[in-house]
């Protein structure tokens, strides 16, 4: 992994900055520090850095029994540039083949254009629309649910979904 480091506490601070900006644009919710470093000690979650402070990433469900893995929480903090689907590649590949997941799964905001258009370009499965399963400042809204499976990822990685080369 090149983009992807392990984060710990000292990251803490950069971490909730980004939450905090990603958050008030309506892209993500947001948890407090407190939250955010009990589940860093959690042996159930992953918590990565992208770059050199462009971004993390937050993986729940290491211990699902049904090895089924939740991407929490991603957020990059200089969008549009191409990181998010670079980054992807890394958190699908720990996600699969360190974490022998047999499923990985998040949702989106239903408004999150750029999001949604990079999950569909690289050939994540829509499960269904949460209706109005989280509430922001401005009310209920809805949420997409995402989906890979070890067999598609398998396939994903002789032929990867390109996007910008489609
Ligand atoms: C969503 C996010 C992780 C994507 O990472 P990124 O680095 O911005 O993504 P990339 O630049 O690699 O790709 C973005 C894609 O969306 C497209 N895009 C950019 N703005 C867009 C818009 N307003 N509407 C639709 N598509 C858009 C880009 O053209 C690109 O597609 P392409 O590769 O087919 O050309 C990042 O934007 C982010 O962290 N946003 C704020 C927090 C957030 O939304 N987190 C995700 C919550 S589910």
């Amino acid at each position: 992994m090149t983009l992807l480091r392990p984060a710990n506490a000292e990251d803490l601070g950069f971490l909730l900055a980004a939450e905090a900006a990603a958050s008030k644009a309506g892209f993500v919710s947001a948890n407090s520090r407190e939250e955010h470093l009990a589940a860093m000690s959690s042996p159930d979650a992953a918590y990565f850095v992208i770059g050199d402070c462009q971004g993390y990433a937050i993986f729940l469900g290491l211990q699902s029994p049904h090895h089924a893995l939740e991407l929490k929480r991603v957020v990059i903090t200089a969008p549009g540039q191409g990181l998010g689907r670079r980054a992807f590649q890394e958190l699908l590949r720990y996600a699969f083949v360190e974490r022998k997941a047999h499923r990985l799964f998040f949702d989106a905001f239903d408004d999150n254009a750029r999001a949604l258009h990079l999950y569909r370009g690289l050939g994540f499965r829509e499960e269904g629309i949460l209706r109005e399963a989280a509430l922001r400042q401005d009310g209920y809204r809805n949420l997409v649910l995402f989906s890979m499976l070890a067999a598609e990822y398998e396939t994903w990685t002789r032929a990867p979904a390109t996007g910008r080369s489609r």
